[in-house]
């Protein structure tokens, strides 16, 4: 045993074939390693909570049933007593940025860290979708997996990811519309809608664009992965999980010169993403999105490095 345990993580935002992932299509996620979770966790004498949002035993919160069952799912596995985990985070909840899965993973490390255990992938993975299968319902594992690395990634569910290599003079920038969306109403929305033949094909054609949009990332094609956004954008709107205030923030990115743009992630609200070729054109829109209120707005570079 350790004194202590830590546990870091961060958060991702998918660019191409969210929803569609459920059902086995293809996405395509990045790594967002400007919003982190750090995470100490000490031996106590209850098991209790202190985080930006909620204080206390952790019984006692209201929506934190996926980390009780997680922390339960870890005593099985590791020698562990009551524990107080103080909790920072940079990644706002209910945005889009895989916080939930963020959190779960630095959990998981803390945890091994504290007990002085060995950690492996497929444990890590499947512990936080132990938590994720109860915040999310159905999760495809895409927050998960992104939480465990720094690189971006093709992911299909029940199949290996691959990391990707970008390479694009290009970023995407990246802005909150302050309107809290819930991924398990997004991904439950989508589940009672499946058997419409119609969402079943949108799900289908969103898969379709992450597979283009493969094509058009090693082409180097900018102007091509714009296009694509909006498309994507408009299926998502058509099977009913965008938000009028992020078709807002999408129609004001592309009036400000942006190649493309789409809502992210479980949607309902939550994040735009819009694409750029021009920085300095990314940086005026980031400067218009703060000063209309819109203060989580920033850039991700999409060259090699990133
Ligand atoms: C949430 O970040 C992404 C969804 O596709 C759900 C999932 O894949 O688990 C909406």
């Amino acid at each position: 045993m350790n004194p202590f345990g830590v546990g870091l993580s961060h958060g991702k935002i998918i660019w191409f074939g969210e929803h569609a992932v459920v059902y086995h299509h293809p996405a395509i996620a990045l790594p967002l390693n400007q919003l982190r979770v750090h995470i100490k966790m000490d031996p106590s004498s209850k098991t209790e909570l202190i985080s930006p949002f909620f204080n206390g035993p952790l019984t006692a919160g209201q929506g934190l049933d996926g980390w009780i069952a997680l922390l339960e799912a870890l005593r099985e596995k590791l020698p562990l007593n009551h524990v107080r985990i103080t909790l920072e985070t940079t990644l706002p909840v209910g945005a889009g940025f895989g916080a939930s899965a963020a959190i779960a993973s630095a959990l998981v490390m803390a945890a091994y860290d504290l007990c002085d255990h060995p950690l492996d992938q497929k444990t890590h993975f499947d512990l936080i979708q132990i938590s994720e299968q109860i915040f999310h319902t159905n999760p495809s594992g895409i927050d998960a997996f992104l939480t465990m690395t720094t690189h971006p990634q093709r992911y299909r569910k029940d199949q290996s990811p691959q990391a990707l290599s970008i390479d694009l003079n290009a970023s995407l920038v990246i802005a909150h519309s302050n309107i809290k969306g819930s991924t398990k109403d997004a991904v439950e929305h989508i589940a009672s809608a499946m058997q419409d033949k119609k969402i079943m094909k949108h799900m289908a054609d969103l898969g379709h664009l992450t597979v283009e949009a493969l094509d058009a990332i090693q082409a180097k094609n900018i102007p091509a992965l714009g296009r694509l956004m909006n498309a994507a954008h408009g299926l998502l709107q058509t099977v009913g999980v965008s938000h009028p205030v992020v078709d807002g923030l999408v129609q004001e990115a592309l009036n400000q010169h942006a190649l493309g743009a789409k809502i992210s992630g479980g949607g309902l609200g939550g994040i735009m993403i819009a694409l750029y070729d021009d920085e300095a054109a990314a940086d005026r829109f980031i400067t218009h999105l703060q000063t209309q209120g819109f203060t989580t707005a920033f850039k991700r570079s999409l060259r090699h490095e990133n």
